[in-house]
């Protein structure tokens, strides 16, 4: 019905010889005989006597019908390229367009927009599309969703008849809405185009340029504070931990030093990740000695390992050659390490044990033509499972209880590591080791001036 109006309104205006009898009469008087040229309708035969014969006039009419459904053929043969042009957009579109009716209720989507949501197009027509996107909301609650439908329906865009725009989180995504009422000739709605853009892209880097904002100013205190605060608590814990091998097991003495180190604890971790976003922006990238940087690590980290019974070997050759590094980044690197080992090894050994171990090793490899230096940090902790594995780096995963990890600390450190030029890799078996391998481009024309130090020193942080 509505096509054959528009194939009705679309040849309208269209050329077609119009048929006048008045003037048939006056041609048929001067011929006789059916002559169809190519430009005009034919001419009138006499009135035939045999019955199938035509008469003049049903000639022409039948010219006419001819040449209209010629002409309809071809409309039709445009309006379907039409639409299949116009399918070919409407579904390609890297957008998501939906037609609601005045109920918004879903009339057509396309696939950008049913594969944002996932979910079939059939799935959806006919459901309000507030529903639809609220199915899929996941961090969207209820009491959301209403607010968001109601500020839909009634929002005061649409009663002055212009578009309204909306965003609204769907689940991990960020979608941005705009929707366009169709108005009827008497100005009221009788439909509404929806344009859905997914903008979470855009939202993340936005959110990535507030963060790092964030971090600079952060950053700069806590480079400040951190190792100001670090070398004190770790004295408090210290000096709990002789108080709490001085007392009873189960007094209140034994008790109080044991809140005093637990406490303590909570603040060498907070300590630690405000130093993750200390990025050094005022500190120059400086010729450096890893094993300084290591030796400076793990005197932070010694009174914790040993009071959690862990025991470190550190086997460094001598004359490595020095990297061009901002040692404190890398020191928080290190911390982040040593702090997974020492997890691993405490969540698989609550008490003494032999393999209470972490192995530190470095050595200089070659690879690309190029010389790093490269560290191995092993232990025979809880180890990783192979489904987690790829996802460890990823900012905020951890396996651990909110108060025991952020799951920042290797996405930092794969940052700092890489923007260093270097690499951090991670090898592990679950319930058997885990090796965090660290690899920093070697200084150019340094080799003369390498590194040397004392393994023994460093052993269980004694500094
Ligand atoms: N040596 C390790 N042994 C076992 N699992 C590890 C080890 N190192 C890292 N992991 C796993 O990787 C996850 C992510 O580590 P990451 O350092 O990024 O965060 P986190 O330690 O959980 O928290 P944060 O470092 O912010 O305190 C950990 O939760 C843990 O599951
Ligand atoms: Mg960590």
């Amino acid at each position: 019905m509505l096509r054959s109006k528009l194939i009705l309104e679309s040849i309208k205006g269209a050329y077609l010889p119009v048929y006048d009898s008045s003037n048939a009469e006056s041609v048929m008087k001067k011929s006789t005989r059916h002559r169809q040229t190519p430009k005009g309708p034919p001419r009138q035969k006499p009135a035939p006597e045999n019955p199938i014969v035509l008469t003049g006039e049903q000639e022409v009419q039948k010219w006419h019908h001819e040449k209209l459904m010629e002409m309809v053929t071809e409309r039709t043969n445009e309006l379907r390229l039409l639409n299949e042009e116009f399918r070919t957009i409407f579904q390609g579109l890297p957008l998501g367009i939906v037609y609601l009716d005045r109920e918004f209720n879903i009339i057509r989507a396309n696939r950008f927009f049913c594969d944002l949501i996932s979910v079939s197009e059939e799935e959806i027509l006919g459901k309000p599309c507030y529903d639809t996107v609220g199915e899929h909301a996941a961090d969207t609650t209820k009491k959301d969703l209403e607010k968001i439908c109601t500020f839909c329906k009634k929002s005061i865009c649409f009663t002055d008849k212009k578009p309204a725009i909306i965003e609204r989180p769907l689940g991990v995504r960020f979608i941005r809405v705009t929707t366009i009422p169709e108005l009827n000739e008497s100005g009221d709605i009788v439909r509404f185009l929806e344009i859905v853009e997914d903008i979470t892209n855009r939202k993340q880097a936005e959110a990535e340029v507030i963060r790092m904002g964030h971090l600079a100013a952060i950053g700069e205190l806590a480079a400040g504070v951190a190792h100001e605060i670090n070398n004190p608590v770790n004295g408090i814990i210290n000096y709990a931990q002789i108080l709490a091998n001085k007392s009873t097991a189960g007094s209140k003495e034994h008790e109080i030093s044991g809140r005093i180190i637990k406490e303590s604890d909570r603040i060498v971790h907070i300590v630690d990740n405000l130093l993750s976003f200390a990025k050094g922006s005022s500190e120059e990238r400086r010729m450096v000695c890893i094993d300084d940087i290591l030796h400076e690590s793990l005197s932070l980290t010694g009174a914790m390992m040993r009071k959690d019974g862990i025991k470190l070997t550190v086997n460094i050759p001598p004359g490595l050659p020095r990297v061009i590094a901002h040692p404190q980044q890398i020191e928080q690197v290190f911390l982040n390490v040593l702090s997974n080992a020492r997890y691993a090894l405490s969540q698989r050994y609550p008490a003494a044990h032999n393999d209470k171990v972490i192995e530190i090793t470095a050595g200089e490899i070659k690879a690309d033509n190029a010389s790093f230096v490269q560290i191995i940090f092993h232990d025979r902790g809880t180890g990783i499972p192979p489904k987690v594995l790829d996802r460890i780096m990823n900012p905020f995963f951890s396996t651990k209880p909110p108060s025991a990890g952020t799951g920042l600390g290797l996405s930092i450190s794969h940052g700092i590591i890489s923007s260093h030029h270097g690499r951090i890799k991670i090898e592990s078996s679950e319930g058997a080791f885990t090796n965090v391998v660290v690899e920093l481009p070697s200084a150019d024309g340094a080799n003369s001036e390498v590194c040397g130090f004392d393994n023994e020193e460093m052993q269980n942080g004694k500094t």
